[in-house]
């Protein structure tokens, strides 16, 4: 049977072929990367079409090899030819708001700026971070929406004390509304308490999904508070909306280290520029004996920002008052009502706004 079928070439065996092949760096293979945008045959002459955006100039060039090597070997190939649509991603200071993602659909249209807070380990305190910066960059005049993408976990219902389910209107779902804040989950589209198993592809579809039906309307900034991890939805999400940027969060602690520098090295092949490093739980201030205790460890994400030469944005120490805040689902009630944690978050939205341009003349409205 295998020989008869060997000289019948057809897009599946070419398909296949081409899911051997990993995006340079990365553990996804340039199919599910959505890279692969035609492939035809012809008497034995393969045909594949390649759309592509990055700066590296290398990578094209190694996919295009590969390619060629892998699909020549097949049997009844006989010429591959590789159309190689190459092109470099746009400045995020020169935000074009009608800037239309790979596939040509619009995501996101109304939303000037988005930046994403990631992590690589869990529990570091990164949807704390992201709604904190929600919060200041509100507190600066900005429209803000808030999202999660953690179908696993989600945390900005939790962590904002909402268990309303948010409206649909036109087909779009509207988000919920926080003194003007827009805040958004995806843990919104699943029962609490059903376990779920998501595998790659749907995670990847239910993403695409979510973005597409979540009417934000108009906003200066999303803060989009990514699962941890550096596995395939992070990867969908900075592939299918054009982050500005990523702030990473981590503990000083060396697990915690480890992990996130695979996420600086993850936003860096996909060429999302890296804000900064926060330091999370960087210390814990006895208001008894004045004394501060390392629990984590001292200045590791520091360093770790000084080695991966990105900044450090800002230290935030382990207050009792947050995890009681959080529990209670008011942690900005917290971070406003603390003097010390209200500046430290002033300050890394200020940093942030510098490093991405976020200003108002940016975002003045252009109509
Ligand atoms: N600086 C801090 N001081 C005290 N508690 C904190 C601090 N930062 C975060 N926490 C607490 O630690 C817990 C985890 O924080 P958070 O939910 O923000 O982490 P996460 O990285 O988003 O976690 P996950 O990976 O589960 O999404 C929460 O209870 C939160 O209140
Ligand atoms: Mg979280």
């Amino acid at each position: 049977m295998a020989a008869l079928f060997s000289s019948q070439l057809t897009q599946e065996h070419i398909l296949e072929t081409l899911k051997t092949i990993k995006y340079p760096g990365l553990m996804r293979d340039i199919v599910s990367f959505g890279l692969v945008k035609g492939v035809e045959i012809e008497s034995g002459i393969v045909r594949i079409k390649i759309v592509l955006k990055t700066k590296d100039a290398n990578i094209p060039q190694k996919i295009e090899n590969e390619i060629s090597a892998a699909v020549g070997k097949l049997s009844g190939v006989k010429e591959v030819h590789i159309d190689m649509n190459w092109t470099q991603p746009e400045q995020p200071h020169h935000h074009d708001p009608h800037a239309r993602p790979d596939d040509g659909v619009p995501l996101l249209p109304g939303v000037r700026i988005k930046i994403a807070v990631a992590s690589g380990k869990g529990g570091v305190g990164k949807s704390t971070v992201a709604a904190g910066l929600a919060l200041m960059f509100q507190k600066a005049g900005h429209k803000v929406g808030l999202v999660d993408f953690d179908i696993y976990g989600p945390s900005v219902p939790t962590i904002m004390g909402i268990s309303a389910k948010p409206l649909v209107h036109d087909q779009k779902i509207i988000p919920l509304d926080r003194n003007g804040m827009k805040l958004m989950s995806m843990g919104f589209l699943v029962d609490a308490g059903t376990p779920m198993i998501w595998r790659g592809p749907m995670v990847h579809q239910a993403t695409e999904q979510f973005l597409r039906d979540v009417n934000w309307g108009e906003l200066d900034v999303l803060i989009v508070d990514l699962p941890p991890g550096t596995g395939d939805a992070q990867m969908t999400l900075s592939q299918k909306i054009k982050l500005d940027g990523v702030v990473i969060v981590s503990t000083p602690q060396d697990l915690a280290l480890i992990d996130a520098r695979k996420g600086v090295a993850m936003f860096r092949t996909l060429e999302v520029p890296i804000l900064g490093i926060v330091e999370n739980m960087s210390g814990f201030h006895c208001p008894h004996c004045g004394e501060t205790t390392y629990i984590f460890g001292r200045d590791g994400a520091a360093s770790e920002a000084e080695t991966q030469e990105v900044p450090l944005l800002g230290k935030i120490p382990l207050v009792p008052a947050l995890v009681i805040a959080s529990d209670q689902g008011d942690p900005m009630g917290a971070i406003e009502a603390d003097k010390e944690l209200s500046e430290i978050f002033t300050a890394m939205a200020n940093q942030v706004s510098k490093r991405i341009g976020l200003t108002t003349r940016t975002l003045a409205r252009q109509h």
